[in-house]
């Protein structure tokens, strides 16, 4: 099993993307921790994983608030003693439009569900990652292509790869690996939502493709990514942009 007992927590994993990740991470034998606002979903997700016989616990987590991830890291290691994974794939669209239509708020408030967050979860599980000197994490980003009228969100996974980099630096000397993905265009809720606004909100380009195509990915496809990173095989890789649309990086997850 490639992740025999390790403790992963997998925020958003209530869904979607997140979802996949966990079910993943649990086949192969990792203990998950699902972290989500919305606490029907994660503790599904963890009757799907316990319905596997594997160990799961669900703590209702926002990202945003400091004191919630807090939490969520002493649930986590009250239960396994442990985090050897973390994987920052919370996320949120939020307003679609233009940007000379945004509000200050909305831009702080999408800046700090998708990039702050990974920065609050980060900080709060790497002392028990140096101490161990050992640790995986994998923040969820997106494409660097610019997107009309998706300007914060845009902004915020940008920063976000950034945010890999300058960490993966810093924690070089712990055996702390620190890397971000682009899953591509997968089938989940938010997808809908940005399908819902129309070709003009989001660029005739993309919206065309997609309809032409007529399939968008399942998130099952890029959480095998991820389970690659996450795994010993991905040893030694830090500070890296990987994407699911490269067909090297779809090669190189699909070796046994
Ligand atoms: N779908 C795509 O095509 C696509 C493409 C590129 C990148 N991504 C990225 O992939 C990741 C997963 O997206 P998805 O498509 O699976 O979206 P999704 O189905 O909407 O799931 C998002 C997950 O994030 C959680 N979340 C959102 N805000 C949160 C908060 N403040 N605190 C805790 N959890 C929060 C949601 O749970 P609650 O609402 O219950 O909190 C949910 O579990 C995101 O980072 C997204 O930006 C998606």
């Amino acid at each position: 099993m490639k992740l025999q007992d390790k403790v992963a927590i997998v925020t958003g994993g209530g869904r979607g993307l997140g979802r996949s990740i966990a079910l993943a991470f649990g086949k192969e034998g990792a203990r998950v921790v699902l972290a989500a606002r919305t606490k029907k979903e994660i503790k599904h997700v963890a009757e799907e994983l316990r319905a596997l016989k594997r160990d799961v616990i669900a703590v209702k987590t926002d990202v945003t608030v400091e004191e919630d991830v807090a939490n969520l890291v002493e649930k986590t290691l009250q239960k396994y003693g442990a985090i050897d994974i973390l994987i920052n794939n919370a996320g949120e669209r939020g307003h679609i439009g233009p940007v000379c239509e945004l509000s200050v708020e909305r831009w702080d408030y999408i800046l700090r569900v998708n990039l702050t967050s990974a920065f609050i979860c980060s900080k709060a599980v790497l002392p028990v990652m140096m101490e161990n000197r050992y640790g995986k994490i994998i923040n969820i980003a997106t494409t660097t292509t610019p997107r009309p009228n998706l300007t914060p969100y845009m902004v915020a996974k940008a920063g976000l790869v950034h945010f890999t980099k300058q960490l993966a630096r810093e924690m070089k000397d712990f055996n702390i690996q620190v890397n971000a993905i682009h899953p591509g265009v997968m089938d989940t809720r938010m997808q809908k939502e940005i399908r819902k606004a129309g070709a003009d909100a989001i660029g005739t380009d993309m919206f065309e493709r997609m309809k032409e195509e007529g399939i968008l990915k399942s998130p099952d496809e890029p959480a095998q990514l991820v389970l690659f990173l996450a795994s010993r095989v991905a040893d030694g890789i830090t500070g890296r942009f990987l994407s699911f649309d490269d067909t090297e990086v779809k090669f190189l997850v699909s070796q046994p």
